[in-house]
């Protein structure tokens, strides 16, 4: 059997990382006598995400081998980074003619070569199907419904997610829950995690240490916050209240440490927000961070601020107290109601405000939904090699 596999932005590196182990230990598996069964796996690099610290690092710290395709797509509007990665994947399919492709998440990478693997009437496979914010303005949204209508396979990470499919009319036999794979990786990682020093995963990322120089987090208490979503950070009014709240309120309470993603960075200069962020006392701005630095900051922060889906799951797991920076969520079964960490707070400051007054007030265990337990991959591959 022949798998393409599709990666593009650094939210898919870590759902990939556990499926290529796995084909791997299969691969082990197989007596030579049936070679025949053997998975011939091709790992493709769409190049939406392309800098080190958002791609190549992850790569590496997860031990996921080079990429057998790149096809450097780049930066760009999302019709740009769609029709770039169709017009390139094509090429790769023709050529290579898998049985089935597998893709992750909901990034444009996932999207654009799910059309591609229909229009070429390959098999196709979502690995994180079913998750729906219901919320048509998230170009997530639009890309998990595209993907979950054509896929063929649909592997979904909880019950609501297989539920969300079953409403949509998707038949059953199509439908397989196998739980989280990022957990998978957290799993693996979560030692190497831990041994990390604070101090130096900050030393080693931190921005304008000119201006950050005075810190011994490990001393004090901190916050993690993570912020990129268009509907956040690209509109002026909706930014700089956020910044105004981070500068003058949070961070005179507790120290934040914030890790900048290239948009957010792009928009606070452009809005003029910048200096201020820069020169608050006790912010301390990091450039994007590896995947075991921010498990390890993440294992001891008193609280997390983010919009980014897959740090609410890990807070989840953790137990780390979650601001989710979203007036919706695909994830719901990481929020408080469903016995997570995680709480919607819009961006609203009012709620920022009352709900941090509330988390330090409650204590929040880890949760493991239903098999996010570090065996999703091999779920999936036994899926794959019986559908096949
Ligand atoms: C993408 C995903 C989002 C995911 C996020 C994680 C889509 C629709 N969005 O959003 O779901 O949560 O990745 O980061 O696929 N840039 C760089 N270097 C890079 C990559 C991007 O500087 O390596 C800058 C570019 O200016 C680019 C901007 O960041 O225009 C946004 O990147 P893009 O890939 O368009 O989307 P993300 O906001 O990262």
């Amino acid at each position: 059997m022949k798998i393409i596999s599709v990666v593009g932005a650094r939210p898919n590196f870590m759902k990939i990382a556990p499926f290529v182990r796995a084909i791997e230990q299969y691969n082990g598996s197989i007596s030579n006598a049936n070679n025949s069964r053997l998975i011939t796996h091709i790992l493709v690099h769409t190049g939406q995400h392309y800098d080190e610290c958002m791609s190549k690092s992850f790569f590496e710290a997860l031990n996921i081998p080079h990429p057998d395709i790149d096809l450097e797509i780049g930066s760009g509007s999302h019709a740009e980074q769609v029709g770039r990665t169709m017009i390139e994947f094509e090429k790769v399919v023709r050529r290579e003619k898998p049985d089935w492709i597998v893709v992750v998440g909901d990034v444009n990478a996932t999207c654009a070569c799910s059309i591609v693997a229909k229009k070429e009437h390959i098999k196709l496979a979502h690995i994180e199907a079913g998750l729906r914010s219901f919320d048509m303005k998230m170009p997530e949204e639009i890309n998990r419904l595209v993907t979950d209508r054509l896929s063929d396979l649909l592997l979904t990470p909880d019950e609501i997610s297989s539920q969300n499919l079953r409403n949509e009319g998707v038949p059953e036999d199509k439908i397989e829950f196998v739980g989280n794979i990022m957990i998978d990786t957290l799993e693996v990682h979560r030692e190497t995690a831990s041994k990390m020093d604070i101090n130096q995963v900050i030393s080693k990322n931190i921005l304008h240490s000119d201006l950050n120089h005075d810190f011994n987090i490990t001393a004090t208490k901190f916050a993690l916050m993570t912020l990129h979503r268009p509907s956040n950070v690209d509109k002026k009014e909706i930014l700089e209240p956020i910044v105004n709240f981070l500068c003058d309120e949070l961070s005179r309470d507790i120290q934040l440490l914030w890790t900048i993603h290239p948009r957010t960075r792009k928009q606070l200069q452009m809005f003029d927000l910048w200096d201020k962020v820069t020169s608050a006392d006790n912010i301390i701005l990091m450039n994007p961070i590896g995947y075991h630095e921010m498990l390890r900051l993440n294992m001891d922060a008193e609280l997390v601020l983010t919009d980014s889906g897959g740090l609410q799951e890990e807070c989840c797991v953790l137990g780390t107290p979650c601001m989710t920076m979203r007036w919706n969520t695909e994830r719901p079964i990481t929020l408080r109601k469903h016995g997570g960490s995680c709480v919607l707070v819009g961006n609203s400051i009012e709620n920022l405000r009352k709900e941090y007054a509330v988390i330090k007030t409650i204590e929040t265990k880890p949760k493991h939904p239903p098999l996010w337990d570090g065996s999703t991959a091999k779920h999936i591959v036994r899926v794959l090699t019986n559908k096949n």
